[in-house]
């Protein structure tokens, strides 16, 4: 808490777990600059979440321009949902609480209450805060008959000490959530987070970003055309991208080790031919994990 810079504040019993997973903003690593080709996204986070905030003063007067308490990324896997959260989080300065569903969960009746209500008010000890929950499908799915009733009394709860944030106009706490299943999140949650956010599959420019932010400090040759890279690369992610360029890597240190007489004491550059490799090695690992996830289905 010290380090963090937080004096003066005494917390609960139940306040100190949830502390515990405080992360300091300036360990924090990502910045804007480590995210590419999502400058659209990231401008509208500054104007409509960071801003608010950071200029209280400006906006005081008015209702309608208060900081939304809700942040929802959406998008499918590996495009820089959690990325984006980080960064945010970093660039605003935030207090950045990492919340994981295990937290709350608590073997002992009503504990998880107890933890669900700390998580809340550490938040506003500590404000301007951010409580991120990533994969919050998996913690505020819809919610159904056959949950466990303290599993339905936590999620209500929830929900209630969310209207709360909404009711304090000088409360600078945010939820911020990302999922790849937002079909699955309760209808009542997705109301609580009307500032959305869709971070899609990149797209051509995107992926040439993207690649151009991956091989920034790498050893590549001159020659490589990054535009003909992000042509073939269609429904590739951020992440398979960063995946492809590692294995492209690996090809140059794979010849310097196995070289014939170990003459000379570098490692070659990146080539487009290696890139070339490393495009269809992946592309074959896409499609076979696509036959694979058919092999689970049932005929029948
Ligand atoms: N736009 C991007 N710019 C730079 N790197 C990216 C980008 N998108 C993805 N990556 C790379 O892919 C990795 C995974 O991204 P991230 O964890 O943000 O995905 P995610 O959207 O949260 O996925 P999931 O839904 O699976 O949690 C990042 O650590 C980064 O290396
Ligand atoms: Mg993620």
């Amino acid at each position: 808490m010290r380090q963090i810079g937080v004096q003066n504040v005494k917390l609960s019993e139940y306040e100190m777990s949830i502390a515990a997973h405080l992360v300091d903003p300036l360990t924090m690593q990502i910045t804007w600059h480590d995210i590419a080709g999502l400058d659209e996204v990231i401008t509208e986070l500054k104007d409509t979440v960071i801003l608010p905030i950071q200029k209280r003063h400006l906006f005081e007067g008015s209702r309608l321009l208060q900081p939304p308490k809700g942040v929802l990324l959406y998008g499918p896997p590996g495009c820089g949902k959690t990325l984006i959260a980080k960064a945010t989080a970093k660039e605003a300065g935030f207090r950045f609480i990492n919340l994981q569903p295990s937290t709350l969960t608590d073997k002992w009746y009503g504990e998880s209450q107890k933890l669900a209500a700390a998580v809340f008010s550490l938040a506003i000890k500590l404000q301007p805060s951010v409580i991120f929950i990533d994969e919050i499908d998996s913690f505020l799915r819809n919610r159904s008959s056959s949950d466990h009733e303290a599993t339905a009394m936590m999620k209500a709860q929830f929900m209630s000490l969310w209207d709360g944030l909404e009711t304090d106009f000088n409360c600078q706490v945010i939820i911020m959530g990302a999922t790849n299943r937002p079909q699955d999140l309760d209808t009542a949650i997705l109301r609580r987070m009307p500032t959305r956010f869709h971070i899609n599959q990149p797209n051509v420019k995107q992926r040439k970003d993207i690649l151009k932010l991956i091989l920034e400090n790498e050893n590549v040759e001159s020659a490589v055309d990054f535009g003909e890279i992000a042509k073939q690369t269609d429904g590739f992610s951020g992440s398979d991208l960063r995946e492809m360029c590692r294995d492209a890597a690996l090809l140059c240190v794979r010849d310097f080790v196995h070289q014939e007489s170990p003459v000379e004491d570098f490692i070659r550059p990146i080539g487009q031919e290696d890139m070339k490799k490393a495009i269809e090695k992946m592309k074959k690992s896409k499609t076979a994990g696509v036959q694979e996830a058919f092999m689970h289905v049932p005929l029948d």
